[in-house]
């Protein structure tokens, strides 16, 4: 059996305006993975188990518009495997679905390693990730790469859409306390909803992208200079601007909300937005016990799964 993992991620700073060209930074979530197993399959044909999304079929069985059956079918025609071999694929997650954690590019990436595997061709990193912004592009539309990137590599990242990856690199380790609304929200709406907005007013979208872009370049700063309790303020002031992005939901505001009331130094949503994961940082003076009380105050909000993640 062939076996292919990769962890869930989290965008620190500039989701949505990566989109636009603009830097983000992002880093693994090590707690959550995607895992695809391959093995040799008794009858002919390709069979997908994938519980996540209850799904048990033939390929064959499956509508070819389907984004697994589309990201299959891309793999195989990249690497070109003619003929299809008779295998069993067993793709299991836990990393919510659509929740801003990645799920979709940490199962491409998960895919790629475990069939590229199977057959025999070994894949440097930079061709799993190229192959994965391809699926990327199935299940979003028009995705930045952040996401396949950051999850191919499993380090921080100081991402531009098409610019060669940069390692972010923190001088000192902090606690970042990640809330799941539970509230599924694919990314592909917020998205396409904030191009249309886009569309009708580029002028004011560009304006607020390029305050991003400020807001990212001194995040990185102050992470690569140690000065936490700045990053903070740079989180709520991100939150403030993709409010205005219209991608945030009562759910986001009422976790953020508790989070600062218990003393988060800063708190934004994260991701597509709409729903899924909102993030909160644990003040360092306070120890562990900062975010372990950040932890209690989301599941008391309603948070559905709380994760503390050390970003180092
Ligand atoms: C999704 O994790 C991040 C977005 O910026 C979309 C993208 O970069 O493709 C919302």
């Amino acid at each position: 059996m062939n076996t292919g993992s990769a962890p869930g991620k989290i965008i620190l700073f500039g989701e949505h305006a990566v989109v636009y060209g603009r830097p983000a930074l992002a880093v693994p979530v090590t707690q959550v993975r995607a895992t695809v197993d391959v093995w040799p399959a008794e009858h002919r044909g390709v069979w997908i188990e994938a519980p996540d999304i209850r799904l048990k079929a033939a390929l064959r069985e499956i509508p070819s518009d389907h984004a697994l059956a589309e990201s299959l079918q891309l793999f195989f025609t990249n690497l070109n495997i003619d003929p299809i071999p008779n295998i069993n694929i067993r793709i299991s997650s836990t990393i919510p679905v659509a929740s801003g954690l990645g799920s979709g590019a940490a199962v491409s990436v998960a895919l790629i390693r475990a069939l590229s595997e199977y057959v025999g061709q070994t894949l440097s990193d930079g061709d799993v990730n190229k192959l994965a912004y391809e699926m990327e592009k199935i299940y979003h539309g028009t995705p930045s790469g952040i996401d396949n990137t950051v999850i191919t590599y499993a380090k921080p990242v100081y991402f531009v859409r098409g610019k060669p990856i940069e390692r972010l690199k923190p001088r000192k380790p902090f606690m970042v306390v990640i809330g799941d609304t539970g509230v599924v929200a694919p990314t592909k709406q917020s998205v396409a909803d904030l191009r249309k907005l886009w569309e009708e007013n580029r002028r004011l979208w560009e304006a607020v992208f390029t305050q991003v872009e400020q807001i990212v370049n001194k995040a990185r700063n102050a992470i690569e200079y140690g000065k936490i309790r700045e990053l903070g303020k740079l989180m709520d002031w991100n939150h403030e601007l993709l409010k205005q992005m219209t991608v945030s939901s009562p759910d986001l505001e009422m976790l953020i909300e508790a989070a600062r009331d218990e003393g988060a130094l800063g708190a934004k949503l994260s991701g597509g937005g709409r729903g899924g994961n909102m993030i909160a940082l644990a003040d360092p003076s306070r120890g562990p016990a900062g975010a372990a009380a950040l932890r209690d105050c989301l599941l008391n909000a309603g948070a559905k799964h709380v994760i503390i993640t050390e970003i180092r």
